[in-house]
């Protein structure tokens, strides 16, 4: 099957506040958008990666990722991840049969977490996702900070990406979706609202989305100890 991916990365990094976003900030010697490319590019399965970027930053990241043979074409994106993911999808080349799509905040992703998503990928389901069981118990609170119920956590996993679905499938959703107005914080809800069969694989907890300025000391930590267990340093 012929791969494309695409990294959303057109947030406007509101809740990070640094100039440039997230996106741009620097960890273990490159920035998060670079480690998050390059670990996409590395899946041998990925032919081509599509990266859409906030209008302001796409002259720097077409610059940035200048030198990643896979990146086909830097685009930018919408007001909302949704519209960013669908202007991907138009400048991904029609031959495409599976597309991937991948937080630009997620630099931990690795090619194997890619494999173990598209592996799953059969006719018999629409997409695949990742994501693990909710550990923590999970309240619905009200504005005035007091709690509503308790949610049954059994049920609950908290879901991120690599996200893969037949691009057919994906294609047809998000149409649909723009014509009834459907939308959506991650790409399988379009699917589903579609009446897709999306399943779920289990990941690893570390996949995390960089989100507040703290998460860069994590997500610093995580690279050093895969780069220790390798034998050399961070990646
Ligand atoms: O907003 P959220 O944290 O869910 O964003 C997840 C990913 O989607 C981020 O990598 C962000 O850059 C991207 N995004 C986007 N276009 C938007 C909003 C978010 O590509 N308009």
């Amino acid at each position: 099957m012929r791969v494309g991916a695409i990294v959303a990365a057109a947030g406007s990094g509101e809740r990070f506040g640094r100039p440039g976003g997230k996106q741009l900030a620097p960890l273990a010697g490159a920035t998060v958008l670079e480690h998050t490319v390059r670990a996409v590019a590395a899946s041998e399965r990925v032919e081509g990666v599509v990266v859409v970027a906030n209008l302001d930053h796409v002259d720097a990241i077409a610059g940035l990722l200048a030198g990643e043979p896979k990146v086909v074409s830097v685009v930018a994106g919408g007001a909302t991840r949704q519209e960013s993911v669908a202007r991907a999808l138009d400048a991904l080349p029609p031959e495409v049969e599976v597309v991937v799509v991948h937080d630009g905040a997620r630099p931990l992703v690795t090619p194997e977490l890619l494999e173990a998503v598209l592996v799953e990928l059969d006719e018999s389901v629409d997409a695949v996702i990742v994501g693990y069981p909710c550990f923590d118990t999970v309240k619905s609170v009200g504005p005035d900070g007091l709690v509503v119920r308790t949610e049954d956590r059994g049920r609950l996993w908290l879901v991120q990406t690599p996200q893969a679905f037949w691009a057919r499938a994906l294609r047809a959703a998000f149409e649909r979706a723009q014509c009834s107005g459907v939308t959506a914080t991650d790409d399988a809800a379009v699917v589903e609202a579609d009446g897709g069969r999306v399943r779920v694989v289990r990941g690893p907890r570390d996949n995390i989305k960089i989100t507040v300025p703290e998460d860069l000391a994590i997500a610093e930590a995580v690279l050093q100890v895969r780069g220790l267990a390798r034998g050399g340093g961070a990646r």
